[in-house]
């Protein structure tokens, strides 16, 4: 197969590169000291050129708790991502751990200080916060990432390469998402099903991951229209939790969502993700194009990983023939290659590896769906000036 040589830089980088090459150390913090920044500070301990000097949690104990459990020594400890960024004058970097609802606060105060973000998925929870944390990096001159380390899996980099081979033709319809039959995140927890901290449920959580995965592939057209749906049949059910009840009176968000996505390009997206569904799962995820149609088998993207042999239905001498895609493993760990292209990006000045200015479209989808959802008909997506 032809494969494309218009890539994005970093993606025909040597992606398994973990190590870096300069020797200057970085003094990165963490803000939120939750379930993520764990493996945000594991990996930031594998690289040899960091050194974490802060750690932030507005819950008292949680930073000076997940010190010691994480085994991160000398850092200073703040009760908020204001304390940690007003303290710490010469810190380099930051990861924004917390939940959604401070994505958006806590990014802007870091950048408007002049320090790199390195902040989590969801971008945020609505469209404006978006366009307001686009404003803050452009007027800070800082890196921004967005934290979706499954574009660094070797098959969905492969999604990217098929689409950007001219293999499938053009591009006209696609149909993903995914999600489980009983799965709503409460182990640590409700920060993922409270209004007051999620402001979104599977839509953001797990939705975002399946329009990456496929708006990354095609070169994130801008979103048009959407006709969005959304509920929470399962979530607001007491039966549904055997060992909290109680979760279901706090549950502010959404369990499932689907919708109708009109892409610039003439291009359909069709979309659907739960947290919690009576199937196994909404469908595979599939691109058509006039020359050939990707089946990707239904997966849990979001952890990295496609759901099987990815196939592609063409014409090969007049004959309807399919060509299977092998599995391709990657060995770095996708949290280790998140943080290293960020931190190179930070110390070299270069551009984001998973840039605000696509993932402001991801998050206009999420805007648009919960909007329209909340409608009742089609809106527009008017992206803001930036
Ligand atoms: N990339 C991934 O694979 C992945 C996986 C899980 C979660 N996430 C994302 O990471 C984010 C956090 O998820 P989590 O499971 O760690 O949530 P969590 O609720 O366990 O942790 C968030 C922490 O942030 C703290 N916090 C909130 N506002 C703060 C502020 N202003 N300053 C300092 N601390 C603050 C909270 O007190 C809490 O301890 C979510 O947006 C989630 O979507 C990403």
């Amino acid at each position: 197969m032809a494969l494309s040589s218009g890539l994005d830089a970093y993606m025909n980088s040597n992606a398994e590169k973990v190590e870096s090459h300069d020797s200057r150390r970085m003094k990165v913090g963490i803000i939120g000291c939750g379930w993520i920044a764990e493996e945000h500070v594991k990996s930031y301990m594998r690289q040899s050129d960091v050194d974490i000097v802060a750690l932030a949690d507005i819950i008292p104990g949680k930073a000076a708790a997940f010190a010691e459990r994480m085994g991160v020594k000398g850092a200073r400890l703040y009760n908020s991502d204001r304390e940690l960024i007003d303290a710490e004058k010469d810190i380099d970097c930051v990861s924004v751990c917390t939940y959604n609802r401070q994505h958006a606060p806590c990014a802007i105060y870091a950048l408007d200080h002049g320090v790199n973000v390195l902040l989590e998925k969801p971008m945020c929870v609505t469209l404006e916060e978006a366009a307001e944390i686009c404003r803050a990096e452009k007027r800070s001159g800082k890196v921004l990432s967005i934290g979706f380390q499954p574009r660094f899996d070797g098959n969905m980099k492969e999604i990217k390469r098929i689409v950007e081979s001219g293999e499938l033709g053009k591009i006209y319809y696609i149909q993903t998402g995914g999600g489980r039959r009983r799965g709503i995140p409460t182990p640590f927890g409700t920060s993922f099903i409270e209004n007051e901290t999620a402001g979104l449920g599977a839509l953001a959580d797990i939705g975002c991951y399946s329009l990456d995965m496929v708006l990354n592939a095609i070169g994130y057209p801008k979103p048009l229209t959407v006709t969005g749906y959304k509920s929470a049949y399962f979530g607001t059910d007491p039966n549904y939790y055997s060992a909290h009840p109680e979760y279901a009176a706090k549950f502010g968000v959404d369990d499932f969502a689907a919708a109708f996505v009109r892409l610039e390009g003439d291009i359909i997206l069709d979309f659907r993700i739960a947290w919690a569904m009576n199937i196994d799962t909404p469908g595979d995820t599939i691109i058509l194009g006039t020359k050939g149609g990707l089946r990707i088998p239904s997966t849990n993207c979001w952890n990295g990983f496609v759901g099987g042999p990815m196939i592609i239905y063409h014409e090969v001498g007049g004959l309807q023939v399919e060509t299977t895609i092998p599995i391709i493993e990657t060995k770095a760990n996708l949290f280790d290659l998140k943080i290293r292209t960020f931190l190179d990006a930070s110390r070299d000045g270069t551009p984001a590896p998973v840039p605000s200015s696509q993932i402001i479209y991801n998050q206009a989808i999420l805007d648009g769906i919960a909007r329209s959802s909340d409608l009742g008909h089609e809106v527009k997506i008017e992206i803001p000036e930036i």
